[in-house]
């Protein structure tokens, strides 16, 4: 068998935190895939683990200083940011994201990674305050936009006996993503051989043969979760409303107009391991729908008379045989978010809900960012900061990828 990253050499640039000690674990699992692994240490990281211990374990000397006469003769800082397959950056601090987007070139880590044209990966850690400040995530943005990938931070607690996303990926998780990017594939195929059905998009409910009802949802999450899944190497099917969006790479996807038929074509796509009801199906349906078109008259509007739709999510959990083994629904609130979600995880008998607020003010309907919560059916809740649609998709499938057991 072959190593994943046999014949693959890394450049690791290790930054100053207190996670810096899991970088010598990282290196051991480097290695163990059949990486060669060189180490640059900053200054920071130094406080944290020696130049002595990352070059011990990696096998080749570590590197620290721009302007070391041993290092220059060596190899130099141009040769370092060439001679390899891949840069791994971990931990990658809130200063060095930001010395990074800012192109600076004030050290050898810096100075490696500006003079660098190789794949970078970065795996973030820091204080989940600091994680969440806008000058953090417009860094990441731009180092986005720049080609760099990401793997992390993990939400959890953190040294300073706070709880959120922060947490250094771990080891395996660097492993894999950096196996991915070396692929070029977006995810590590978690998800391979499993089956995620997903729906998405609002539902059109006809009044007569011109005229339905509809809502402001685009299709963008459910769409993105779709594409997120397939990346991670899942079979998807994807059951979508009306949308304009194009159908994601490597999804099956089944078009229909309205709840009842939503509900057959999931029916239709079981047995699934995931499934993921991001729609946002119409509550109510015309009670009865003309065959022709309703005409103005004198006798005034027409009333319309509603009849309750059939609700996909809680048909779904709630299914005796069957059932998929995780069921996510999806909550849509304008008011007390936390606990709608919480009695609609209950009522649904799903096993996780993602809340979002869709108030006009917040621009989520039909925007590209979103900012959600994760409610667990202990009543947990999770904050997530707020992110491009696609990043809360990739995340959210790393989540069930993990929940799922992939
Ligand atoms: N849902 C569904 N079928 C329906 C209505 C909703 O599958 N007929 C799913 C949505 O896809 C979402 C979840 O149920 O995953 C919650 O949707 P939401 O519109 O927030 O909740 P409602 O059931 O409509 O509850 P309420 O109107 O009280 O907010």
């Amino acid at each position: 068998m072959t190593l994943p990253l046999a014949n693959r050499r890394v450049l690791l640039v290790i930054g100053g935190g207190i996670a810096a000690y899991k970088s010598l674990d990282l290196i051991r699992r480097l290695r163990e895939r059949g990486a060669a692994v060189r180490c640059v240490l900053t200054k920071g990281a130094q406080s944290f683990v020696t130049p002595l211990a990352a070059g011990a374990l990696s096998g080749e000397r570590a590197h620290t200083d721009l302007f070391d006469r041993e290092d220059e003769a060596d190899i130099g800082h141009i040769r370092l940011a060439r001679q390899a397959d891949a840069v791994v950056v971990a931990p990658a601090t809130a200063n060095m994201m930001a010395r990074m987007a800012g192109g600076h070139a004030d050290d050898l880590a810096a100075t490696v990674l500006l003079a660098t044209t190789l794949p970078i990966l970065i795996a973030p850690a820091m204080n989940v305050r600091m994680w969440l400040h806008p000058a953090t995530q417009r860094n990441l943005a731009l180092l986005r936009q720049d080609g760099v990938a990401v793997v992390g931070p993990n939400i959890g607690a953190m040294a300073e006996a706070e709880t959120g996303p922060g947490r250094l990926a771990e080891p395996q998780e660097i492993v894999a993503a950096l196996v991915a990017m070396l692929e070029g594939r977006a995810a590590p195929a978690q998800l391979a051989g499993r089956h995620v059905l997903v729906t998405s998009g609002p539902t059109h409910e006809p009044i007569d043969p011109v005229r339905y009802i509809a809502n402001r949802s685009s299709g963008k999450q459910g769409h993105a979760i779709a594409a997120a899944a397939a990346e991670a190497g899942a079979r998807v099917t994807l059951v979508s409303g009306p949308v304009t969006l194009p159908d994601p790479a490597g999804v099956a996807v089944v078009r229909v107009e309205t709840a009842r038929a939503m509900l057959a074509a999931v029916e239709a796509a079981l047995p699934a391991d995931i499934a993921v009801f991001a729609a946002a199906v119409a509550d109510w349906r015309p009670a009865a729908e003309t065959g022709e078109k309703i005409k103005k008259g004198p006798g005034g509007p027409p009333g319309l008379a509603l009849t309750e739709n059939p609700d996909i999510l809680a048909t779904i959990a709630q299914r005796a045989a069957g059932r998929p083994p995780l069921v996510v629904g999806f909550a849509a609130e304008t008011q007390a978010v936390v606990d709608n979600a919480r009695a609609k995880i209950a009522r649904k008998g799903c096993d996780l809900i993602v809340a979002n607020d869709v108030s006009a003010a917040t621009g989520v309907m039909g925007g590209d960012r979103n900012t959600v919560l994760l409610v667990g059916r202990d009543g947990s809740v999770e904050t997530w900061p707020t992110l491009d649609k696609d990043e809360v998709a990739r995340r959210l499938v790393a989540r069930l990828a993990a929940l799922a057991g992939a």
